[in-house]
């Protein structure tokens, strides 16, 4: 039920931070450590690389994943699109192990990937919302996200969910493979909860931002650099769903390569400067499209911030900024879409769940 708000969308924008926390007690154990199915444990451990398959919303969380898992467990990765997947299978390694990403569970392209991989008896681990589902029954393991039903068509907090269970995943893999670790995911993502109830409480700004800078245009771009690019396709795919502007999510280095061709005189550009060691190079490429007329929404994090950033985030841990910074684009995408009569919940053409390939 929507109880006393005029969508899905936006309660459930204003769950995220109770369903980390809820994400945190469901994968603690009594001593305040990772709880963790053994088999999953031991599935990680024998890898030698991870393949990761999803669409939209959770082939974003899966970028991010990505990165989580190499950087903190040391496990080559890669992240696929499924239906690029089933029809062009990569060479693979010699000890692969399957990761779907899915919020229904139902997705047909991911499907698809899986009854391919079971058929070459490979092991397969399904993080879903939805653990009855299709995929987390024909899978091997499953990790729940545990975000409650989801029903929005745009999805929000099954992403931030997605996200939090693989940050917990790739540091218990860390443990497991005896690496040294300095980040407790748990404790971290307390901070992050806390991080994104200060922007869900900050609705009229970014309501107010939605109306300077989308109400009336054709177009919109986000750019970022490494976890914030990520981020930025993700915040692109909330924005065109529901508001059908167009918009595209670019790594900012590359905008030079051809993208800055479309920059015009108040081209919206939003741009994520999270990452501390790409943030000065983020705002350079934001300087090249501003002196070719675009109109600048630069979003910071408290520490290295600038005077003109109109979105500063408190600070988390450099890995999890994914979880806040998309909190913003979120609600931005929502006011932005609401202040163009445009129907947020059931956006024209498109489904829940995309259950034919
Ligand atoms: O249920 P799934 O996570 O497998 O769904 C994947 C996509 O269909 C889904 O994320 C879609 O892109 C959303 N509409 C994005 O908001």
């Amino acid at each position: 039920e929507k109880g006393t708000y005029p969508h899905f969308m936006l309660k459930e924008i204003d769950e995220q931070p109770f369903v980390i926390r809820n994400i945190i007690t469901k994968y603690k154990d009594d001593n305040e450590s990772i709880k963790l199915d053994e088999n999953i444990r031991q599935a990680m451990a024998e890898a030698d690389r991870i393949y990761i398959i999803a669409a939209g919303t959770s082939y974003h969380a899966g970028l991010v994943g990505k990165e989580f898992i190499e950087k903190i467990s040391g496990i080559p990765t890669e992240t696929h699109i499924a239906s690029e997947f089933l029809y062009n299978m990569p060479l693979l390694s010699k000890k692969p192990l399957f990761i779907f990403i899915s919020q229904s569970g139902e997705t047909a392209d991911s499907r698809g990937v899986l009854v391919n991989v079971k058929k070459l008896g490979l092991p397969s681990l399904t993080i879903t919302n939805v653990p009855g589902s299709t995929l987390s029954r024909e899978s091997d393991f499953t990790l729940h996200t545990f975000a409650g039903p989801e029903i929005a068509v745009a999805s929000t907090k099954a992403y931030t969910a997605q996200m939090a269970v693989l940050a917990i995943l790739a540091v218990d893999s860390a443990i497991a493979r005896g690496v040294k670790m300095d980040f407790d995911p748990l404790q971290e993502l307390a901070i992050v909860a806390n991080a994104m109830d200060i922007f869900t409480n900050q609705k009229d700004t970014l309501e107010q931002i939605a109306r300077d800078y989308l109400s009336l245009s054709r177009n919109c771009f986000f750019i970022g650099r490494s976890m914030d690019f990520h981020v930025c396709m993700e915040g692109s795919l909330k924005l065109k769903e529901i508001s059908y502007i167009q918009a595209e999510g670019f790594a900012g280095g590359e905008l030079k390569h051809g993208t800055i061709a479309l920059i015009e005189e108040g081209t919206p550009v939003i741009g994520l400067a999270t990452q501390e060691n790409v943030h000065l190079n983020i705002r350079g490429n934001m300087k090249e499209v501003v002196a070719r007329g675009a109109n600048p929404c630069m979003i910071s994090m408290e520490g290295f911030a600038e005077e003109d950033d109109k979105i500063v985030m408190p600070k988390v841990h450099k890995y999890l900024t994914p979880l806040v910074s998309v909190i913003p684009l979120q609600l931005i995408a929502y006011y932005a879409a609401l202040h163009r009569g445009c129907d947020v919940d059931k956006p024209r053409n498109l489904a829940k769940s995309v259950t034919v390939e």
